[in-house]
């Protein structure tokens, strides 16, 4: 597509996006992807600036009112803030206004959260509220006097001995998340569209006509800025304003900080990044303000944004990028995974190309072609995934997906087993297959072998060195020497680290096998119930639906692997090369007299350092259990990062919850 043509579409999607925020309160696209759109136009506009139009999303200042509500001209403009999604613009930031302001030695910085709401503007004469008004355009906003008094976070009479003839004050309207989940609620409820953010819900709900309905939702304030016409000089910095604020009687936001120089800065943003998900309201960033008013006089305005301020967004979870191409990666188990490849792009904080599209179905729901603007999310987990493509932004001539009919690694044909959605390559010796299989076996949670990665095992493959799991247990230094990546030290280091893999306990080597559904959880169930090989290759179907956790699916698949020749051969090769695929016993006598003999533990949320598995190990060396429900019968509750119902439950029950640190103490000795 040209640049002319990317422009033109890029410019269009963001006014359309606009329109629908700003007039109609209905948004059509995440913030993030707006922010990200944006940014790809205002890119595209610096290296052509001959292309730019004034009617272009980057010329403007704020953005237009609707017209039920009275306008009004501000005094002063509401300025909207320039974003910074990373700490090298931040100090980019830093250094343009340093430019501007060499002669100051130290500046003093004050961070606040960035509430996601509405900005709003009061007006008190004499020291009461006259007048509220909206942001608007930064310009022009409206009158919604009536609405604000409904707000109980806002005086209608300051709190000052004597106050001011007129003092305008500035801060946030917001709803906090658990009003703005009951109002969607209901909304659902009564069959209403819903609101697709706080800041948007907040927002609509001022522009209410009826300030019936305002009173029933229960809007906040955060009071951070304040002009007192004719009176600039009896405060002298931001800490000040906020402190006369507080006095006055507002509502300040109690986590606002003072800090020195810019490291200050990155350790607040970087603590309140996992915090600010505790938090009753929405956050979606830091604003950064340069303390000292007479530095801010110095440095003043551009067009749009204060020099001496400015927003460090936290990384967005959705943004949009282009699809370069979809290719598909086949696994271990066979099961062909498409994926598009796509303009690398930022999000929540790494770089990611590569997007997974699960399989047939939802490339067909999706209609994904090469050339599409996708939205992608990272999905809870490291791959992230294509949520939704802009139909509008697609180029012409693009020709919908077809899905490949034969395994692109060894050519046979592909199958849909019928009700599955995943399309497979069921030969057995395909490389792919085979190549999955090893990275998963000597992966950090399976055998753990050091050094083996993809790129060795793609050459031991390429390289014919290899051809099962076993093959690695016959490897030679000899062998690895005549490959191009090793030179002696390596080739012994990565033979060594293979014999020692001997070593690692049953439940990981069975976990490593890689039989469908037995992950690391299920691997350990079974280890527990079926100590040795021979006891879990002879079980039966309801012998293993027996065990706690194992379902008939789990328990079929088990049984299946076991009765395939080719798996028979694997087992026995691997007990002659030196495996032991049996527990070698936790230390009996030391989980008798374990510190935590007889105490049952839940887990719940992510913890800092241990993975799940590694708690569990060492409650259960200690002679401890884990279950998974919260009962009177609990003991204690791990407690990580996000924790679920679990932690409310165990509150509530009096159960002691403990931190990672003070679970290790614990079992300190
Ligand atoms: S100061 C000239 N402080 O963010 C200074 N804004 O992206 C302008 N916001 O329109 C605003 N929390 O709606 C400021 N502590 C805070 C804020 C804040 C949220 C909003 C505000 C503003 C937008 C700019």
């Amino acid at each position: 597509m040209s640049t002319d043509d990317r422009l033109l579409q890029l410019r269009q999607q963001l006014q359309k996006a606009s329109y629908a925020y700003y007039v109609m309160d209905a948004p059509v696209m995440e913030d993030s992807v707006y922010d990200q759109l944006y940014r790809e136009l205002q890119k595209l506009e610096a290296e052509n600036p001959d292309l730019i139009t004034p009617d272009s999303p980057t010329q403007r200042v704020g953005e237009q009112p609707s017209s039920q509500f009275r306008s009004v001209a501000h005094n002063i403009p509401l300025y909207s803030l320039e974003n910074a999604f990373n700490v090298q613009e931040l100090q980019q930031w830093q250094e343009r206004w340093q430019r501007i302001a060499p002669t100051i030695e130290k500046a003093e910085y004050v961070c606040e959260l960035k509430i996601d709401g509405s900005a709003i503007a009061l007006t008190y004469e004499n020291g009461l509220l006259v007048r509220g008004v909206t942001r608007g355009d930064g310009t022009t906003g409206e009158e919604i006097s009536q609405n604000i008094k409904t707000i109980r976070s806002i005086p209608l009479k300051l709190n000052l001995d004597n106050p001011p003839p007129t003092v305008e004050v500035r801060g946030e309207a917001f709803l906090p998340l658990e009003e703005f989940n009951r109002i969607n609620h209901e909304r659902e409820a009564q069959g209403e569209s819903l609101f697709a953010n706080p800041r948007n819900a907040a927002a609509g709900t001022l522009r209410q006509l009826d300030s019936k309905i305002v009173h029933q939702r229960r809007l906040q304030f955060f009071a951070y800025t304040l002009h007192l016409p004719g009176q600039e000089d009896q405060i002298q910095s931001q800490w000040q304003a906020l402190e006369y604020l507080k006095k006055a009687g507002f509502m300040v936001n109690p986590h606002c900080q003072l800090c020195e120089g810019l490291d200050g800065v990155v350790e607040y943003f970087e603590d309140w990044e996992g915090a600010r998900q505790r938090l009753p309201y929405m956050t979606d960033g830091v604003v950064v303000k340069i303390n000292q008013y007479p530095l801010q006089r110095e440095l003043g305005f551009t067009q749009k944004f204060p020099r001496w301020a400015i927003a460090l967004k936290y990384p967005a979870e959705e943004t949009p990028t282009v699809v370069k191409a979809i290719e598909v990666n086949v696994g271990r188990t066979g099961a062909v995974t498409p994926l598009a490849v796509m303009e690398p792009v930022q999000l929540a904080g790494t770089t990611v190309q590569r997007a997974t599209l699960h399989n047939q179905d939802r490339i067909q729901e999706l209609d994904i072609r090469v050339g599409d603007t996708v939205i992608i999310r990272k999905a809870g987990e490291i791959i992230p995934e294509v949520v939704r493509i802009m139909a509008e932004l697609r180029p012409e001539n693009t020709t919908p997906y077809i899905f490949p009919t034969h395994c692109p690694a060894c050519g046979s044909p592909l199958v849909r087993p019928l009700e599955e959605a995943v399309i497979r390559c069921v030969n057995s010796s395909c490389s792919a297959i085979l190549q999955g299989s090893l990275i998963h076996w000597a992966s950090r949670n399976a055998l753990d072998i050091q050094g083996l990665g993809e790129k060795v095992v793609v050459m031991l493959l390429e390289n014919r060195l290899v051809n099962s799991v076993a093959d690695l247990y016959r490897l030679q230094v000899e062998q690895l020497l005549e490959l191009e990546r090793f030179a002696q030290k390596s080739a012994e280091k990565l033979i060594a680290a293979i014999e020692v893999s001997k070593s690692q306990p049953w439940s990981r080597i069975l976990f490593g096998l890689g039989i469908r559904h037995v992950g690391q959880v299920n691997a350990k169930l079974l280890s527990q119930q079926f100590p040795t090989v021979e006891k879990l290759s002879q079980a039966s179907i309801p012998d293993l639906e027996g065990v706690y956790g194992i379902g008939p699916e789990i328990a079929e698949a088990v049984v299946n692997w076991f009765r395939n020749p080719g798996n028979q051969q694997l087992i026995q090769d691997l007990r002659d090369l030196g495996l032991v695929l049996a527990d070698q016993g936790i230390d009996q006598a030391k989980t008798d007299s374990g510190k935590l003999k007889g105490k049952t533990f839940v887990l719940t949320g992510t913890l800092p350092n241990l993975s799940r598995l590694e708690a569990q190990e060492l409650i259960e060396q200690s002679g401890g259990k884990v279950t998974s429900s919260v009962s009177t019968k609990t003991d204690y509750v791990l407690l990580g990062d996000k924790p679920g119902s679990k932690a409310a439950k165990a509150e509530s029950l009096g159960i002691k919850l403990l931190s990672e640190a003070e679970f290790l103490q614990l079992l300190e000795p």
